[in-house]
């Protein structure tokens, strides 16, 4: 990328994003439940541990690859499967391309503004990511047309509590974008002439319809409609998840798990992988900072499946202290958003590497030549810092 729209941190992206956008799709890409509490204490847990540097026997070269479900990835970081791409008209197909580009791998969400076959082009390491919506059959058949598609896993998302009750305001997207919309929307636009530039020379408003909830070439639902059927449906039982583990025979994640004596039902009911995560704090709010669950999570299942993570992550140090604490890699949500927002596809990019940088140079410090290397030696955790939620004697349960 070209060094005067290159960003060096996180923070950066976000601020050329909050400049870029719509006031509210800035505001979708930020929010979180209620008061705010889970989604601010996902970022500020990684400020309050430490690293135990070494300052003799940094290594030439430092080896950053791993696998998540059975793909092998460049770095420890995997793109999070997220809904309303709307901040660019490449939305997921860029984003695909980014991780490709970077060599890493990508969940695409359920609620994904491009179709699946198209996003798999750019980028073969996907995993579909599935909310429970609709009857089995319907599960079924969306999950089979990602399977033809050629998805390499599955990330299952239970945890969403549908709070409205938002203090900053619940985005406000809209139902569709026909003219009286676009009419209501214009004096926004107009404030972001860049954005609505992108838009213009497409021909085309933003997709709000979720063209993978319906069958191959169809346009799909309305964003509005898939919502309003997935708080209509039931949400799945333990059995549901082991029944769609079987349908699907390959490497599935479970996303959203936040307690230990859920893990363990993961486990039971056959996943490969599970997310601790609280959904960028967008579940309910209050769930502790997905970093504080991880550790009893790792000790309890860690060794039976992969363990991964997301929630507030802005920097490589931050995924290496998630490393350290147990987890295989981490996904990340709002960080390739903001990029997106900011450069479309040099900006997911610049956000993996940023990362990637972030990461080796944390490496070095701590004097260790792989990701694989890193343990609870290289990290101070302060008392009282870690939550085993669903553990007997915990309070949690
Ligand atoms: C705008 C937005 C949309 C999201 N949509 C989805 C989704 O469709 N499916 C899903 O499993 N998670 C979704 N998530 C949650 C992310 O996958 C991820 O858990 C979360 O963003 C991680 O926290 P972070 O943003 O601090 O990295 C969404 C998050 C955001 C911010």
């Amino acid at each position: 990328m070209a060094r005067d729209i290159w960003f060096e941190t996180v923070s950066i992206a976000q601020e050329r994003a909050k400049k870029r956008l719509p006031k509210s799709v800035y505001s979708a890409l930020i929010s979180a439940s209620e008061k705010g509490l889970t989604v601010a204490d996902n970022v500020e847990a990684f400020g309050q541990l430490g690293f135990a540097p070494h300052v003799i026997g940094a290594l030439e070269k430092r080896d950053l690859s791993t696998t998540v479900m059975g793909q092998d990835i460049s770095l420890p970081v995997v793109i999070s499967p997220t809904g309303v791409q709307a901040v660019h008209p490449d939305g997921e197909v860029a984003v695909a391309r980014a991780a490709a580009a970077r060599g890493t791998a990508m969940g695409l969400s359920s609620f994904a503004s491009k179709p699946i076959e198209d996003v798999i082009a750019a980028n073969p390491k996907l995993f579909f990511q599935v909310y429970w919506l609709g009857d089995r059959a319907a599960i079924a058949a969306r999950v089979e047309r990602a399977r033809a598609a050629g998805a390499v896993g599955l990330i299952v998302t239970t945890d969403w509590s549908f709070s409205h009750g938002r203090d900053w305001g619940s985005p406000k997207i809209p139902e569709n974008m026909d003219l009286r919309t676009t009419v209501r929307m214009l004096p926004e636009g107009l404030t972001r002439p860049r954005w609505m530039y992108q838009w213009a020379k497409t021909m085309r408003p933003p997709n709000l319809r979720v063209p993978n909830q319906g069958a191959k070439g169809e346009a799909g639902p309305p964003f509005f409609q898939a919502y309003g059927e997935w708080m209509g449906t039931p949400p799945p039982t333990w059995e549901d998840i082991a029944w769609l583990r079987e349908l699907w025979g390959g490497p599935f994640m479970l996303k959203g798990v936040i307690r230990v004596d859920d893990a363990k039902r993961a486990v039971d009911a056959g996943v490969s992988a599970i997310s601790v995560s609280n959904h960028g704090g967008n579940n309910l709010d209050s769930t502790p900072a997905a970093i504080r669950a991880l550790p009893a999570i790792a000790d309890a299942v860690g060794n039976d499946i992969e363990v991964l993570l997301d929630g507030g992550i802005r920097r490589g140090s931050d995924v290496v202290k998630a490393l350290a604490l147990g987890a295989r890699a981490v996904m990340i949500g709002r960080a390739y958003l903001w990029g997106l927002a900011a450069e479309g596809q040099a900006g997911v990019e610049n956000v993996l590497d940023v990362l990637h940088g972030g990461i080796d140079s944390a490496l070095r410090g701590l004097g260790k030549a792989s990701v694989h290397d890193l343990g609870a030696d290289d990290i101070l955790v302060p008392p009282g810092f870690t939550r085993a939620l669903g553990v007997p004697g915990n309070g949690s349960v």
